[in-house]
C-alpha cells in the first residue's frame, strides 16, 4: 500500500466528512463510520508521522501548553458595529444609507440580514488554502494569536475545500448537488482573512458549569465569557474539551480569485470554502422586510442552541458597501439591532437556603419582583458559599440579575452594598458560619446546620451537603419529586405540591409508598383541596407508570451521577436490575468507561439495605420496567438499525428526545434533523409538528413509537 497516498486520501476524506457534518449538517456516513476513518488515519500518521499533513483532523486535539500568546496586528481593522435598539433608530439607518447614496427616501435597498451572534470575534488567515494564524479581534487593531486554539475547533477548516478535495471524497447521490456547487470554486484562493464569532452553546456551558462548580472553581459568568476563556487559553488541550462552534460573517483581506457582488453571495462563497455560516442569514428586500426578520427571529431567541444578542442588518449589495465606506470604528453599510438586555437590577430581599435530592445546599436569591426580557423573574440561584464571597452577596443588596434561556437566573454582580456591614465580635460570638474567614462580615453565609432538618453538614467540593440522607424531609420530598418527573417514571400530577403534603401527612416515606396511595383514599379525599375526580387521575397515571422502560425506572431511582444516558447503558449492559446489583466497582468501571467516582456511587448505592427494599417494594407492587434493549453486547452482532436515517417528530412517551437519538446513534443510526430525501424512517409522538405533514407529503416511512420500540427490540 502507497502510505502517503493512503494518509492523504484518508485526511481530505475525514476533512470533507467534517464539513458535512458540522457545517452542512447533512452527513453521508455514520459517526461509526467516521471514527473508523479518523483512526485509521491517526495508526498510520502514528507510523508514519513524516507523511502527516498540517491539516490533519487528528490535529484537532490540542498540543503542548505554550507560555504566552503572542500580539497579531490585523491588516484591516476589525470594526464593530453601531448598535441601534428601536425600529426609529433602524428606520434612521436606512434612511442614512440612502442619503448618502443619493437615492430618494423611497427607494428599496436589498439588505442581507444575520444573526448577532454574541462571543468572541477572531479573524483566521489562509494561506494557498491552509489554516496559518488565528487571532482575538483584540482591540480591534492587535488581537493575540489563538492559531493552536482555533485548531481544536471543528466548524474552522484546516483546509479550505476546493474542486479538488470534493472529487476525492467519496459521496453519496443525495449530495450530488452540493458537489456540483463545489465544482464553481474553480481557482485556489491565495490569502484571504475570514473573521467571525466563536461561540459556546447553551448546553456545552451549563455542562461546564457544573462540573467547575463540583472541582470547586470559579463559575463562568454567561456562554460569551466561557468562550472567550477557552480560546485565551494557553492549554490547548483544554480548548479542545470545550466543543466550541465557530460562525463565519465576513472577510478582512483577500488576493482576490473569489467573486462576489453581494455580502449574501460572499457568505455562500465562504460556505462551500468549507466555513459554516449560519442557516438564518437571509435578504430582505427592503428595511421593512429586515424589521420582520428582526421579529422572527426575537420570538424565536431562546429555541436557538447559541446566545445571540440581535441581529445585524448589512447592505447588501457590495459595490454600495464600498461607496458607503466605514466611519473610524463602525461601517457605514451595517447596523446591529440589539435586543433588549436579559439583565436588570433589583434588590435581594432575602436568601434562602433549599436542600435538594442530594443534599446539597443551594442559596437561593429571593429577589424583588422585576421584568427581565419580558419574563418576571422573583428568584436567582447563588449557587454556592464560593460564589457568594467571590461577588461578596448578602440580604438589601442591589445586585444585576441575568436571565438566559432556560437556565436558572443568576447573581451576576452587586450593583450597590446594602451598606449594613458587619464585623466579626473579636470574642467570637458571631463566627462560625461556613466559609467564615474572620474579620469583616459582609456576605451570606449558609448555614452549619441542615435548615431542613437541623443534622450536620459536610464540605463536599463546593457544596455543602446535609449528612442526613434518609431521613432529611427535603432530600426524601426532592427525590419522590423526581422519581415522578417527565423524564423519570412521568407519573402526571405528582408535583412539588403534592409530594410535600404527602410527606408532611404521612402519606408517603419513600417512592414506594407512592404505589400503594391507592389503599389511602380516604386519608386522600380529607386532603384539602384534593377532589375525587383529582385523586381518581392521579391513581390512574400511577398505574400507568408501572409498566415502564427500563432505563428510565433506573434513571428515577436519583443513584447519584447516573443520569439518563448512564442509566441507559447501564441497562444496555447488565440488562436489569439484578445484573447491575452484582456488579463490582471494576465490572461497571470497565464496561463503558465510567469514572470510579460515578462507577462507586453505584455501587454503593446498591449496598444500603434501605434502597434494596424500596426496589423490592416497587417490584411487589407491580412496577414492572421492560428492556427496551435485546442487543448480545460483545457479540458478532450488527443492528438492523445500522446506517439507518431517523427523523423524529412530536413528544414521545417512553423517550426524551435526546435519549430516542442516543439510542439509534448507539446502534450505528444517523439522527436527522429535518425533512428530507434519504431517510429510513420517520418516529411520530404526539401532536407531530410541520415536519409530520412534510414527511407525509413527501411519501417517507412513518412510524408509530411502538413500532420504534419494537425496531428496537428487532
Ligand atoms: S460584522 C464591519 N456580523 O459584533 C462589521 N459582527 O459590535 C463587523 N458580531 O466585533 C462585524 N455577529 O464580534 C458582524 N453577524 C455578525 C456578527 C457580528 C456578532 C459581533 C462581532 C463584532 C461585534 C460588533
Amino acid at each position: 500500500m502507497d502510505i502517503k497516498k493512503r494518509i492523504n486520501e484518508l485526511t481530505d476524506e475525514v476533512n470533507y466528512h467534517n464539513y458535512l457534518y458540522y457545517v452542512l449538517e447533512d452527513p453521508v456516513i455514520s459517526d461509526f463510520e467516521f471514527d473508523k476513518l479518523l483512526k485509521e488515519l491517526s495508526v498510520l500518521e502514528e507510523k508514519y508521522p513524516e507523511y502527516a499533513r498540517a491539516d490533519s483532523p487528528t490535529k484537532r486535539v490540542g498540543g503542548e501548553p505554550i507560555e504566552k500568546f503572542s500580539q497579531i496586528t490585523h491588516r484591516i481593522p476589525m470594526l464593530s458595529l453601531d448598535n441601534t435598539y428601536s425600529k426609529e433608530d433602524v428606520i434612521e439607518f436606512d434612511l442614512k444609507v440612502k442619503r448618502f447614496l443619493g437615492f430618494p427616501a423611497n427607494k428599496d435597498i436589498e439588505y442581507e440580514c444575520e444573526l448577532k451572534f454574541d462571543g468572541l470575534a477572531i479573524e483566521l488567515i489562509y494561506e494557498n488554502g491552509l489554516f496559518t494564524v488565528g487571532s482575538t479581534r483584540g482591540d480591534g487593531i492587535t488581537g493575540e494569536d489563538v492559531t493552536k486554539n482555533l485548531k481544536t475547533i471543528k466548524t474552522i477548516p484546516l483546509k479550505l475545500l476546493n474542486m479538488e478535495d470534493a472529487v476525492q471524497a467519496r459521496r453519496a447521490e443525495q449530495t450530488e448537488q452540493k458537489h456540483k456547487e463545489m465544482h464553481e470554486i474553480q481557482k485556489p484562493v491565495k490569502y484571504i482573512e475570514v473573521r467571525g464569532e466563536v461561540l459556546m452553546d447553551k448546553k456545552g456551558f451549563k455542562k461546564l458549569n457544573e462540573q467547575r462548580l463540583k472541582d470547586n472553581m470559579p463559575l463562568f459568568a454567561n456562554p460569551r465569557n466561557a468562550a472567550a476563556g477557552s480560546i485565551r487559553q494557553l492549554d490547548s488541550k483544554i480548548t479542545s474539551e470545550r466543543n466550541l462552534i465557530m460562525f463565519a460573517y465576513g472577510i478582512g483581506e483577500y488576493s482576490g480569485e473569489m467573486s462576489f457582488s453581494t455580502q449574501f453571495e460572499l457568505m455562500q462563497k465562504l460556505k462551500l470554502l468549507g466555513f459554516n455560516i449560519n442557516k438564518e442569514t437571509k435578504i430582505a428586500k427592503n428595511i421593512n422586510e429586515a424589521l420582520d426578520y428582526y421579529e422572527d427571529i426575537a420570538a424565536r431567541r431562546e429555541s436557538f442552541s447559541f446566545d445571540i444578542d440581535g441581529v445585524v442588518i448589512k447592505v447588501n449589495d457590495i459595490k454600495f458597501q464600498e461607496k458607503l465606506g466605514e466611519l473610524s470604528k463602525t461601517p457605514r453599510w451595517a447596523a446591529a439591532y440589539k435586543f433588549l438586555a436579559k439583565q436588570a437590577t433589583t434588590a435581594i430581599k432575602d436568601i434562602i437556603v433549599s436542600v435538594g435530592r442530594t443534599g446539597v445546599l443551594t442559596p437561593v436569591a429571593i429577589l424583588n419582583p422585576v421584568n427581565i426580557g419580558g419574563v418576571e423573574v422573583q428568584r436567582a440561584t447563588l449557587h454556592n458559599q464560593d460564589e457568594i464571597a467571590r461577588k461578596n452577596i448578602n440580604i438589601g443588596d442591589t445586585v444585576l440579575v441575568e436571565r438566559s434561556g432556560d437556565v436558572i437566573p443568576e447573581v451576576v454582580k452587586v450593583v450597590k452594598k446594602a451598606g449594613i456591614v458587619n464585623f466579626r465580635d473579636p470574642n467570637g460570638n458571631n463566627s462560625g458560619g461556613i466559609g467564615d474567614i474572620g474579620g469583616r462580615i459582609d456576605y451570606f453565609r449558609i448555614p452549619n446546620l441542615c435548615p431542613c432538618c437541623g443534622s450536620a453538614t459536610v464540605i463536599d467540593g463546593a457544596a455543602v451537603r446535609c449528612i442526613n440522607e434518609l431521613a432529611c424531609p427535603c432530600q426524601i420530598k426532592a427525590s419522590i419529586v423526581h422519581f415522578a418527573s417527565k423524564r423519570a417514571m412521568d407519573i402526571e400530577g405528582l408535583g412539588e405540591m403534592l409530594v410535600d403534603k404527602f410527606v408532611e401527612n404521612k402519606l408517603i416515606k419513600t417512592v414506594a409508598d407512592i404505589y400503594y396511595l391507592y389503599l389511602e383514599k380516604e386519608d386522600l379525599e380529607k386532603l384539602e383541596g384534593f377532589g375525587k375526580k383529582s385523586i381518581e387521575n392521579l391513581l390512574n397515571s400511577i398505574e400507568k407508570s408501572k409498566n415502564i422502560a427500563y432505563d428510565r425506572f433506573i434513571f428515577a431511582l436519583g443513584i447519584r451521577h447516573v443520569g439518563e444516558h448512564i442509566a441507559f447503558l447501564l441497562i444496555k449492559y447488565f440488562k436489569d436490575i439484578e445484573g447491575i446489583k452484582n456488579a463490582s466497582v471494576g465490572d461497571l468501571n470497565s464496561k463503558f468507561g465510567i469514572g470510579e467516582e460515578i462507577a462507586k456511587s453505584i455501587y454503593n448505592f446498591f449496598r444500603l439495605k434501605s434502597n434494596l427494599d424500596v426496589i423490592n417494594k416497587l417490584f411487589s407492587a407491580g412496577v414492572n420496567p421492560h428492556a427496551i434493549i435485546s442487543e448480545k453486547i460483545g457479540q458478532e452482532f450488527v443492528s438492523p438499525l445500522y446506517g439507518k436515517h431517523f427523523l423524529f417528530t412530536g413528544a414521545l412517551k417512553n423517550f426524551s428526545r435526546d435519549a430516542a437519538e442516543n439510542i439509534i446513534k448507539e446502534r450505528g443510526a444517523v439522527a436527522e434533523k429535518t425533512v428530507k430525501k434519504g431517510l429510513d424512517y420517520v418516529v411520530v409522538g404526539d401532536e407531530p409538528g410541520s415536519k409530520y405533514a412534510k414527511a407525509v407529503k413527501s411519501g417517507l416511512k412513518i412510524i408509530s413509537e411502538d413500532e420504534f420500540v419494537k425496531l428496537l427490540n428487532e
